[in-house]
């Protein structure tokens, strides 16, 4: 199966987010007004029963994408559809109906559940907020029950009246995603959800997502600096490098065939028990020869962002965006290593 088969939920196009910088009443009186370029020009689609990972290394702009996509953050251009209709909402009702079919889980469970109140509160309000508590305190009742139980947390008596301190993080992490499925959402963004968490539990947050990407036929955003979790986890990878994105496809083409120089940085640089044998052998030419430091955002590269650290940078790499090139059904680049093979 292809990843292109599937019935699409949220779209992005041409997304783009600049922040602006102020340092002080100098920058305020100048008429230079600096902009931070966290998020160029983004194409990025979210298909039920799919999930779609987006890989980067840190200040990438992954988190400003996924508040972009919930409409936590105005854009600065760009356009976001929702099953084909351009939606635009700064909070109200719209902003609520939104949220109820396009739902966040975010990387810090414990910031994003209030320590005074019991799990029971914190499902019940979100049950309440999106109309889905019932109509009887026994439907209700079997309602929290229901929740709990999709997130695998049973016997769900034993989690109802717990404050957030008496659950383990990945416990935490599950009464997060909980409530995020009290709106019955189509879309779910997950801004790093297992990153907070011990080595040992990920996994099995991991499955839970993915076991209910197909019960309930989810479309899923999975954001991660961990590109190794990336395929192990998500159907299709987007690769994104100072803002913009760099590479894109199947998850399996991606990982185990990259083509643009920074996402071979990225798996050479995360550590592989199948590559091990290999390290030290000549024939794997580093990959990062001009050192490890992402630009600056303010006045970010010329061309190809990643220029000034790839070397396999032509001339025309410092002065030309490269497009994305199709490098095959699943894959495209957006490199100019590939210009001539997309032909
Ligand atoms: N509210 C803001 N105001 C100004 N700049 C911001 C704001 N939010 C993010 N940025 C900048 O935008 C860039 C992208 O940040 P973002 O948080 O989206 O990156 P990220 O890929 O999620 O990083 P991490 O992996 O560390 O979470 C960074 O340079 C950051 O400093
Ligand atoms: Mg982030």
């Amino acid at each position: 199966m292809t990843v292109t088969d599937t019935e699409v939920v949220l779209e992005a196009e041409g997304l783009t987010k600049h922040f602006p910088v102020r340092r002080g009443v100098r920058d305020l009186l100048s008429k230079d007004r600096k902009v931070v370029h966290a998020v160029d020009d983004i194409q990025l689609t979210l298909r039920r029963g799919r999930v779609t990972a987006l890989v980067g290394e840190s200040g990438s702009g992954k988190s400003t994408v996924a508040r972009l996509l919930a409409q936590l953050y105005g854009r600065t251009s760009g356009d976001i559809r929702l099953h084909g209709d351009s939606v635009t909402v700064r909070g109200g009702r719209r902003f609520r109906a939104y949220c109820r079919r396009v739902q966040m889980i975010f990387q810090d469970p414990f910031a994003s559940l209030n320590p005074t109140h019991t799990v029971r509160y914190h499902l019940t309000r979100a049950l309440k907020i999106h109309g889905r508590a019932g109509t009887s305190a026994a439907e209700l009742e079997e309602n929290l029950r229901d929740l709990l139980l999709r997130v695998q947390l049973t016997p769900p008596e034993r989690y109802l009246d717990k404050f957030p301190h008496e659950l383990s993080g990945g416990q935490r992490q599950r009464v997060s995603i909980a409530r995020a499925l009290g709106a019955d959402p189509e879309a779910l963004l997950a801004d790093e959800p297992v990153s907070m968490l011990d080595v040992s539990i990920r996994l099995g947050v991991l499955n839970l997502l993915r076991d209910l990407k197909e019960r309930l036929n989810l479309a899923i955003l999975y954001i991660t600096h961990d590109i190794a979790s990336a395929r192990y986890f998500a159907d299709e990878t987007l690769v994104m490098y100072a803002g913009r994105m760099v590479e894109g496809g199947s998850s399996e083409t991606v990982t185990q065939n990259p083509a643009h120089p920074y996402t071979r940085l990225l798996i050479e640089s995360a550590p592989d028990p199948d590559r091990l044998d290999r390290v030290g052998d000549p024939r794997e030419a580093p990959e990062d020869e001009a050192g490890g430091e992402p630009p600056s955002l303010i006045a970010p590269p010329s061309g190809c962002r990643f220029h000034p650290r790839c070397i396999h940078a032509m001339p025309k790499c410092s002065t030309e965006l490269p497009p994305r090139f199709e490098l095959s059904s699943n894959q495209w680049a957006a490199c100019w290593l590939y210009e001539e093979a997309a032909r």
